[in-house]
């Protein structure tokens, strides 16, 4: 999907969180801000480590500041990265994104402004959802 129009609160957030990321193996930052349905920003950044393995991503960051204050719920999150062709979330950030909101819209950006805009259904279709737990 194309993009117009991006929550410019979440942009500036995400841009804050990009530049706090912590990166130093791979030089990449990521920065990302979401909305809970109760209307407050919560934003992360990647947090990388020497054991590479143990990386978080933005989104991570993100979806636990929220979780860890106790929402269960966000509408709408800004990804920000300054790559030419601004970076989508990995799959197991879509996982993670999925399971506090499958219908939030997912706005992807760069230096030059939002370039997709996505549903986080339709990043991850057929999710793994509780309800295929067994009972
Ligand atoms: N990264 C994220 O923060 N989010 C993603 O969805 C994909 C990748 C980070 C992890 C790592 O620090 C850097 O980008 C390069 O992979």
């Amino acid at each position: 999907m194309t993009a117009n129009k991006i929550p410019q609160d979440l942009l500036i957030a995400a841009k804050t969180a990009w530049q706090n990321a912590y990166a130093p193996y791979s030089k990449f930052q990521v920065g990302a801000a979401l909305r809970s349905s109760s209307g407050v920003i919560y934003s992360g950044a990647n947090v990388e480590n020497a054991a590479y393995g143990l990386t978080r991503c933005a989104e991570q960051s993100a979806i636990q500041a929220m979780a860890s204050a106790g929402e269960r719920q966000f509408t709408e999150i800004v990804i920000y990265t300054t790559a030419t062709d601004p970076a989508t979330p990995c799959g197991a950030c879509r996982q993670i994104l999925h399971e506090f909101a499958a219908d939030a819209t997912v706005f992807i950006a760069n230096a030059q402004g939002v370039k997709y805009i996505f549903r986080v259904s339709e990043l991850l279709p057929g999710a793994f959802t509780a309800k295929r737990l067994p009972v």
